[in-house]
């Protein structure tokens, strides 16, 4: 018996859980069928994330774990594709660790010859970056079981270069997808049942498309994409605050059906910190982002990403990220511990000099304050009425199924009659800082 088994896991961003589903669909053309046992594939692929030193030291551990597999099965192949690929190709094809291919992010269309390239026990590589592919000629093969929510990749790469960040080196330059492409995909989509989708790009709002005389930027390709059938919900992200224009913020007013979310990564609240970060915006620039937000969008809610202890953070900068936060009242935020990463700005300019225990105290000040605003966003929704689109059952309320609003909150919710896929209205009974929990209004 020779069959072909994928069996693929991800870590990291959106963008590599949209990447997956491309790799699922070019293997798949070359007669992989995928499971979802992982002791039952005859190829594995882990596709990895370098953002943070965390994140890597969760792969390398789940390589040591992976590899004992190959003792049972010796015709295992082992690949290792993403942005860790593209960073430590070189280590990772180290005998000891019993990885066979690496491929990088703009290598995927490859990976059908590097797999071939391993039959015969030889390691293949592949992670050159391109300045042209966008895999936009690609069907992913979905690997959300919901049939209800998915990504669509936009755009790939960025050219920010913000001093802390790794991506512009692990993903390449910045290009943009053929619209036409994006548009027939979302179309594609609702056919199948999807109602929600989530365009994708580490910088959508520089999204720009041009070929012959036609141009088209996001605020353009996003009212088309929102233009495919009211019934469908659209969200993107993320934005950079440098670009986040009002001629962005009057489309997504304009569309009821694109969400009332809007994911603006403000890193710190200090100018000093922001300007060697090189965001290339100050608190000033931000903070009127977010009143244009809110005088065009009334009922958006805001999510933010920051990060506690860059180079040179001082205790007043500090206080003045907790102030930004007080100020703007996030609904939600990621928030992290910067990680230095070799070979970016940061790395090479300044040195990692807030103290381990400072930058976790930091952190955990930043946490607190967060789920104070969180929990207090939550309880104003209390007794409100929203529609929720159902995407599944609850993992932890039994009969309970689960969504979202608008607004990107989960919802967890009684109902009868529901399945994945329908809207529902439903009033908020209660809430948690993470979730809103209510039930069905009656008709
Ligand atoms: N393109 C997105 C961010 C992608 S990375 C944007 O600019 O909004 C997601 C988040 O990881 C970043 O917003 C940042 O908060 C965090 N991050 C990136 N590099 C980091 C590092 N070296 N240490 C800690 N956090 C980091
Ligand atoms: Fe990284 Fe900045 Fe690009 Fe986001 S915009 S991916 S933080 S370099
Ligand atoms: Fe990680 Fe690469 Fe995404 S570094 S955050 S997987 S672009």
């Amino acid at each position: 018996m020779n069959e072909k088994k994928l069996y693929i896991e991800t870590y990291g961003c959106q963008m590599n859980f949209s990447d997956s589903e491309i790799v699922a669909s070019i293997l798949r053309d070359n007669d992989y069928s995928l499971t979802a046992d992982v002791k039952e594939a005859n190829l594995i692929l882990v596709n990895t994330c370098s953002i943070r030193e965390k994140a890597e030291e969760r792969v390398w551990k789940r390589l040591r774990e992976l590899r004992s597999l190959k003792k049972r099965n010796p015709q295992l192949k082992i690949g290792v594709i993403g942005c860790m690929a593209e960073r430590l190709h070189d280590k990772l094809l180290a005998p000891e660790h019993g990885v066979d291919l690496v491929a990088g992010p703009d290598a995927y269309r490859t990976l059908p010859y590097l797999v071939d390239q391993t039959a015969a026990g030889a390691q293949a590589a592949n992670i050159q970056l391109s300045l042209e592919e966008t895999y936009a000629d690609i069907e992913p093969v979905r690997l959300d079981p919901s049939g209800v929510t998915a990504f669509v990749s936009i755009m790939r790469g960025c050219d920010n270069f913000c001093a802390y960040c790794v991506v512009p080196f692990t993903r390449g330059r910045e290009r943009s997808r053929n619209p036409q492409t994006i548009v027939d995909e979302v179309k594609h989509l609702f056919e199948k049942g999807y109602r929600d989708v989530t365009l994708l790009g580490q910088n959508v709002n520089s999204y720009h498309f041009t070929e012959g005389n036609t141009s088209v930027g996001f605020p353009e390709l996003l009212a088309r994409v929102a233009s495919v059938d009211p019934r469908l919900r659209v969200r993107f992200t993320t934005s950079h605050p440098k670009d986040l224009s009002d001629s962005l913020i009057k489309v997504i007013a304009a569309h009821p059906n694109i969400c009332r979310s809007i994911h603006l990564a403000v890193q710190s609240g200090s100018n000093e910190v922001l300007r060697r970060m090189n965001r290339k915006y100050t608190r000033e620039w931000f903070l009127d982002r977010v009143r244009s937000i809110r005088q065009h969008i009334p009922d958006c809610t805001l999510s933010t990403d920051i990060i506690a202890g860059f180079c040179g953070e001082t205790e007043e900068d500090h206080q003045q990220t907790l102030s930004l936060m007080d100020e703007v009242r996030f609904d939600a935020a990621f928030m992290f511990r910067y990680s230095e990463r070799e070979g970016t700005i940061a790395a090479k300019k300044y040195k990692d000099d807030v103290p381990d225990e400072v930058k976790a105290r930091r952190l955990q000040e930043i946490i607190d304050l967060q789920h104070k605003h969180s929990l207090a966003s939550n309880r104003a929704d209390v007794g409100k009425i929203f529609e929720v689109l159902a995407e599944g059952f609850s993992k932890r309320s039994n009969g309970m199924l689960s969504g979202r609003n608008s607004q990107n909150k989960v919802i967890v919710f009684k109902a009868e009659n529901v399945k994945p896929g329908d809207y529902v209205n439903v009033r908020i009974t209660g809430c948690t800082a993470a979730t809103l929990i209510g039930e069905q209004v009656s008709q």
